[in-house]
């Protein structure tokens, strides 16, 4: 939460959020950050409490991972930026993989739900909540966007656009049920719960939106620096001449007294894109032009209708309202359909009808100033929350082809209000907070009590864990002779008013802990809410629940000739009260009359209920409907006021995690068997794993003490509970499992190929050698064959040289003869001349012979150097086969381990399995 800078008789100074603070805190609640790894799953934190969570929070949040798990539930942070984490490539991953192999993120929760929901065909619910501004309604479109992309595969060609069509309602809720506020420039005013029915396999079949509570005063009122409906700003600033025209639109916000601080500039919106996407998506929704041409209509007839001023006028004392400017009426008649009947709607806005006394008679009483504005507001307000109602009815006409499958599989997502507290607080916060009352018990039930007792039902050991339990709260609101029943009887008292409402109630519940009546503001009481405690200002109570306005305002209505305004007041219920318990009867102008307008369109009998009262019944079958379903929780934070990124305030983010129960589930989630399994749905996961063959308790617990430790699991009578640690040990298992037998599968794959490379290599080197000796046989064969060649022509020339010498020896002795006989002493010399000629030449000779000799060694080296070459060329090729053929005996021979191996442990499984057969029956 902070930092902690010194420390003084027990008391610790704090530096929070840039405030340096002196305050007693406890020693558990620090601990030093630096030991501290950041989590993407907080039940993973070794120390837990408020500092820890928070400050892997802020780590986390700043690394701009908003996203963080606690057990099943996801805690986000706002990051006010735009983020890279909501690509549609994301999503087949998050479908694919193991959560923890991926970072925390909405796409996995609603991927835990799409999952859930079709194998084990049960409904789910995603419930989304935080305060304004937390990021509630941009977490829904992202887990509707998860669940349309990956059910687009499942379903069936007709109702292929269904996804389209149930993104296509964002922008026309956001446009008519949006406004900016000072906490969030698009604060979605009103609840809604959006349900998905899925068929069997996964396939959209259709889809249904429950819309709650739609903030009324906005409509005729804003706060400074507030707008209305966006809705009203994308018509003005975005409709076609044509359009202004048909609509009877004045040029800019600015000339509408309903749009109190006029033409509003607001960041991060265009009006006039949202006007085209809003009438796109219309027409992706299948909206007709006629029906879009009323609802736009009837818009700028109450625009017109807020522009109605009144001045009063002195009669018999008393101040009558007049209508300041009477062709404001007919402007307004006419866009309400009601031209004909302008005198009657002037006058139901400045008179009402009360009885005469006589039965059937009745008597017009002018309004004063005040009322005929209250009077012009509350229909105005009645024309537009009807609308956006008929609205919502609409687009589930268009989200299913037929009737909603009540019977089929869901998905909801709830984006709801969270908990409200301003200076001021009416009815609206009352309901507001009355409605996160009632989901946080539910989420309380879901989390501790259903816990707790389906520990105990099952025969589970459990330590109870202590929590902050809001079922008095609710009890004062909603229990017999609570806040809500005393609120609709004094709307039927005759002179009930706020002040007799509040003055009951403290009678009645002075003594209510969990109710204070503050002396300094009379007209508040404080509830004492999970959150904290909220004054209520009971001024205005009666009226807003009671959301009446005259009959005569719905019987004009209902004789409207615009379809959609006939229908929106059809049903129109109203209170009866003492003032006003007169029923027209007057036929109208136009020939109809009212009883039978009333017999024809309106339900022969009249509903007495008021806006609280509708608004308990439909949060009671909300309840009931998440009630039935799978709920996984999305909590938002909101991480400063300012609407900025980076800027992470811990105390503002610790009064959250408090009131919305994120630190009790952490502690829960932990000490607790997080998972639970039917047994069957166990067996059926996990029979793949050698051992566990039937469902059958001893069975399983057999199966479970061979592969988990003890204090992982517990079986209960009829389910299967496992810790966090348990169940991801059990699941890695299974996939090892798993892995070890395609492994297998590859092995033996793997071992028929190198089986058929080997016969193929064995084939190969015997060829190869085949030819190598083949080659070799001709290389020495065509070398001997030149040798011998060589050899015969030296031989040859030798021969020949041989002769010539010797016929050269032969002609010298002749000469030398001759010499002798013919002339002894010349000759002599002659021959002494002769003879060392000879000798000279027979040396000569034999120098050529030596030196033919060493040419010959030369070429015959030469030709050795070549064939050395020759030989090492063959000799690295028969060095090459040799090694592949190597490689080939060492394949051979890992194939042949490796079936010895597998072998070994075969025997040793057997053997095991034996011996413990042997165990089992020698301990029978
Ligand atoms: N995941 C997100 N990524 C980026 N910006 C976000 C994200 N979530 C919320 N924001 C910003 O915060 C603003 C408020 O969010 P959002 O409208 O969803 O709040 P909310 O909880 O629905 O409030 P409210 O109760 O008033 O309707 C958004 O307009 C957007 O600017
Ligand atoms: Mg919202």
């Amino acid at each position: 939460m902070g930092t902690v800078i010194g420390e003084e008789a027990g008391k610790l100074t704090v530096v929070v959020d840039s405030e340096e603070r002196t305050d007693t805190y406890k020693a558990s609640d620090t601990f030093g950050y630096r030991e501290f790894a950041i989590l993407p799953d907080m039940i993973g934190l070794p120390e837990l409490h408020e500092a820890t969570l928070l400050h892997n929070l802020r780590l986390r949040y700043m690394n701009d991972d908003i996203y963080t798990y606690i057990g099943p539930m996801v805690v986000s942070v706002n990051p006010y930026k735009k983020l890279a984490i909501y690509d549609e490539k994301l999503i087949p991953l998050y479908q694919s993989k193991p959560r923890d192999e991926l970072p925390p993120h909405l796409y996995s929760i609603a991927n835990k739900a799409f999952q859930a929901l079709v194998q084990l065909g049960q409904s789910q619910s995603v419930v989304i909540s935080g305060e304004s501004g937390a990021g509630k309604t941009e977490a829904t479109k992202y887990v509707l966007k998860f669940l349309t992309t990956v059910a687009a595969t499942s379903t069936s060609g007709s109702k292929m656009d269904l996804a389209s069509r149930i993104l296509a309602t964002n922008p026309v809720l956001e446009a008519f049920g949006n406004a900016k506020t000072v906490r969030n420039n698009n604060s979605s005013r009103f609840g809604k719960f959006i349900k998905i029915a899925f068929d069997t396999t996964g396939g959209i079949m259709g889809s249904r939106i429950d819309n709650y509570l739609l903030e009324q005063t906005r409509i005729v009122h804003q706060a400074p620096i507030e707008r209305n409906y966006h809705v009203f700003y994308q018509l003005i600033t975005g409709a076609s001449d044509e359009e202004k025209q048909k609509f009877n639109l004045l040029d800019s916000p600015d000339e509408y007294a309903y749009l109190c601080n006029g033409h509003m500039e607001v960041e991060g919106i265009d009006d006039k894109a949202d006007w085209a996407n809003l009438k796109k998506a219309m027409t992706t929704l299948q909206i007709s032009q006629s029906d879009q041409d009323a609802y736009f209509s009837l818009l700028s007839g109450i625009l017109h209708l807020g522009n109605i001023e009144f001045r009063g006028v002195e009669r018999n004392g008393m101040v009558e309202a007049h209508v300041v400017d009477e062709d404001l009426i007919k402007t307004v008649a006419a866009l309400f359909g009601l031209e004909p009947l302008a005198g009657l709607l002037k006058q139901s806005l400045t008179t009402r009808k009360v009885s005469a006394g006589v039965r059937s008679s009745t008597a017009s009483v002018p309004f004063n100033l005040e009322q005929a504005i209250e009077n012009r507001d509350a229909l105005a307000k009645a024309v537009y929350t009807k609308l956006f109602d008929n609205l919502v009815l609409q687009l589930n006409k268009h989200l299913i082809d037929g009737e909603y499958p009540t019977t089929s599989k869901f998905i909801g997502v709830l984006d709801i209000y969270g908990f409200e507290k301003f200076t001021e607080n009416s009815l609206e916060q009352f309901c507001i907070n009355y409605a996160n009352e009632k989901l946080h018990n539910q989420f309380n039930e879901h989390i501790f009590h259903a816990e707790q007792m389906e520990y105990k039902n099952e025969g589970v050991e459990w330590n109870t864990i202590e929590f902050v339990d809001n079922k008095a709260t609710i009890s004062l609101i909603e229990g017999s002779g609570g806040l809500l029943t005393m609120l609709d009887e004094e709307c039927k008292v005759p002179k009930g008013s706020d002040k007799t409402y509040l003055d009951k109630v403290k009678q009645k519940h002075k003594l209510n802990s969990m109710l204070q009546f503050p002396m300094k503001t009379p007209d508040e009481f404080i509830i004492n809410h999970y959150a904290e405690p909220v004054n209520y200002d009971v001024n205005g109570f009666l009226n807003k629940n009671r959301d009446k306005f005259s009959n005569d305002v719905i019987t004009l209505m209902t004789n409207s000739s615009m379809p959609l305004l006939k229908a929106l007041f059809r049903d129109s219920a109203t209170l009866s009260s003492s003032d006003d318990n007169v029923t027209s009867n007057r036929p109208l102008r136009g020939g109809m009359n009212l009883s039978r307008a009333t017999s024809t369109n309106s339900p022969s009998k009249r509903v007495d209920t008021t806006v609280t009262k509708k608004f308990s019944t439909s949060l009671a079958e909300l309840v009931t409907t998440l009630a039935s379903s799978n709920r996984h929780y999305v909590r938002c934070l909101k991480p400063n006021n300012k609407a900025v990124p980076k800027l992470f305030l811990g105390e503002k983010l610790l009064g959250q995690l408090r009131s919305n129960g994120v630190l009790e589930t952490v502690k829960l989630r932990k000490a607790g068997f997080a998972n639970r399994i039917i047994t069957d749905t166990f067996v059926k996961r996990y029979d793949i794993l050698p051992g566990l063959t039937s469902s059958e308790p001893k069975h399983i617990r057999k199966f479970l003490e061979r592969l988990v430790p003890p204090k992982e699991w517990a079986i209960g009578h009829t389910k299967v509970f496992l810790r966090n640690d348990g169940m991801e040990l059990l699941e890695k298992k299974r996939t090892e499992f798993i892995a070890q037998s395609l492994v297998s599968i590859q092995n033996h794959i793997r071992s028929w190929r190198a089986q058929n490379k080997l016969i193929k290599l064995r084939i190969q080197r015997e060829r190869r050698i085949a030819a190598a000796t083949v080659f070799q046989k001709l290389i020495r064969a065509f070398y001997a064959k030149r040798l011998l060649i060589r050899l015969i022509l030296a031989m040859k020339k030798r021969r020949n040289d041989a002769a010539l010498v010797i016929q050269r020896y032969s002609r010298s002795f002749n000469s030398w003869s001759v010499l002798v006989v013919l002339k002894e002493e010349w000759l002599k010399l002659q021959a002494t001349k002769a003879i060392q000629a000879q000798i000279r030449r027979y040396c000569a000779i034999n120098r050529l012979l030596d030196l033919e000799e060493e040419a010959r060694f030369r070429k015959a080296q030469e030709e050795l150097r070549e064939r050395y070459q020759i030989a090492a060329v063959i000799g690295q090729r028969l060095i090459r086969g040799y090694n592949a053929t190597m490689k080939m005996y060492r394949i051979e021979y890992e194939i042949e381990q490796e079936r010895k191996r597998k072998e070994e442990e075969e025997r040793r499984r057997i053997e095991e399995e034996r011996r413990r057969r042997e165990e089992e029956e020698r301990r029978r």
